[in-house]
């Protein structure tokens, strides 16, 4: 017979929504507290004991009995949710909600935050890679102004332990994709990708968020109301029990995830247009460039050098060119911030790598709309020097000239 108190949490249905007032306890019935982290646990039957232990020593030392831990577990075939559920007599403040209907890391956050009484709703890993006491940090954050306050890899004191080469290229691609499909959202933070972060529950309630696989952070800036935003550095641990649960599919969710919030954010949402009008203007002085350098260079009446090599001349100084006056017009708004020699070194390096991309996408899609689509060479060429520079204007946009809005 399940005491009282060892009671498991009903799980919500219907919309993924978070209320904007605060559910009465469940043992207590009291209204409103600090802080609501959400341990969502697949297969973490040797680490909860242990997540909820130190969690507990940490918090009650700072924010005693202002705080609670929701274990939210998706039925985990390891029982987790019942290792769980016999610590609820020895911990008051957690409780514990299994899944028996619904799957996921991010809806198991979203169902823990909506039985949540906090003012201010988190997410910590329920195996230990999110070090522990990085969490006072996010609260302070918070309490000093910040909305959402992120655990990044990637800022100072930021980084992961020993992750292969492999999951280190996966994690950072799927970032540059993201920073191209959703800017707006991506752009903002470091860590998009970080799961691991505190945020004001008002910044979320009401919005019906609709996520898929691991990213809950992205549902939270792409569709929740957070102005200020403030990082904090850690180092994503190594495991000592069990295994991620990241598969191909979790990479195939975030795709899809990316295109849905891209569609449900407005596809054109945010195009800087000016900017890009000067970009184009900029690009049209490049061109002007490439071809008085190839007239001087290759051109019988004066050096006759051979043509590939004067073309190859003559783009890469229009490419410097274009960058000269993207860097001080077009972009200088950003470049204003970081005006150090490396710094500007290495936006000149990405615009040429992205420049040269972009010129062979030119090529590709010259012959592809001359020899399939507009069989006139030279209005082919104008769609794919268009299309190019979208490609050009916009991967230089999000990768080149980008600031974080972090504080
Ligand atoms: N309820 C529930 N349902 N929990 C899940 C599920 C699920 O389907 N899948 C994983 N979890 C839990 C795991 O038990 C663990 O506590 C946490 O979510 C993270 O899962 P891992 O499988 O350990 O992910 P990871 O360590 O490779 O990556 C984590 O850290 C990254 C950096 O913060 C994840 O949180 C990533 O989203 C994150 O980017
Ligand atoms: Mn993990």
């Amino acid at each position: 017979m399940i005491e009282e108190t060892n009671l498991l949490l009903s799980v919500p249905t219907g919309l993924l929504q978070i209320s904007e007032g605060l559910t009465p306890s469940v043992n207590t019935g009291s209204k409103g507290i600090l802080l609501s982290l959400v341990i969502p646990t697949y297969k973490e039957r040797d680490n909860i004991e242990n997540v909820i232990k130190i969690l507990t020593q940490m918090l009650d030392e700072s924010i005693p009995g202002d705080y609670e831990l929701i274990v939210v577990d998706d039925d985990s075939p390891d029982r987790t949710w019942e290792v769980a559920q016999s610590l609820i007599a020895e911990y008051p403040q957690l409780q514990v909600m299994r899944r028996q209907q619904e799957r996921g890391l991010s809806s198991a956050v979203i169902r823990g935050w909506q039985v949540a009484r906090g003012h201010i709703l988190g997410v910590i890993d329920g195996d230990l890679q999110h070090p522990p006491e990085v969490l006072m940090q996010l609260l302070s954050a918070i309490e000093q102004g910040a909305d959402l306050a992120v655990a990044s890899r990637h800022v100072d004191g930021g980084g992961v332990s020993s992750w292969s080469v492999v999951r280190r290229f996966l994690s950072r691609g799927a970032q540059v994709l993201g920073l191209i499909v959703l800017p707006g959202v991506l752009g903002r933070v470091s860590d998009p990708m970080s799961g691991y972060f505190m945020v004001r529950r008002a910044c979320v309630a009401g919005a019906t968020l609709n996520p898929i696989g691991y990213k809950i952070l992205l549902e939270v800036i792409g569709r929740g109301k957070v102005r200020e935003i403030a990082e904090v550095g850690y180092v994503f641990c190594e495991r000592t029990e069990g295994e991620s649960k990241v598969t191909w599919k979790q990479y195939v969710d975030y795709l899809h995830h990316l295109l849905r919030l891209r569609l449900s954010t407005g596809i054109l949402h945010g195009f800087p247009i000016g900017r890009f009008l000067r970009f184009g203007l900029v690009g049209l002085s490049g061109v002007f460039v490439d071809m008085t350098v190839l007239y001087l260079l290759s051109d019988d009446s004066t050096l006759h050098l051979p043509l590939t090599r004067s073309k190859i001349i003559a783009g890469e100084i229009a490419i410097f060119n274009n960058f000269l006056w993207n860097d001080a017009w077009t972009f200088a708004d950003v470049s204003m911030q970081q005006q150090e020699w490396r710094q500007r070194l290495k936006r000149f390096l990405k615009f040429n790598i992205i420049c040269l991309a972009g010129l062979v996408l030119n090529v590709l899609l010259l012959n592809l709309v001359y020899n399939f689509l507009i069989s006139n060479r030279y209005i082919a060429n104008l769609i794919a020097i268009a299309i190019a520079t979208i490609w050009n204007f916009w991967v230089n946009l999000k990768l080149s000239w980008r600031v974080t809005e972090v504080k």
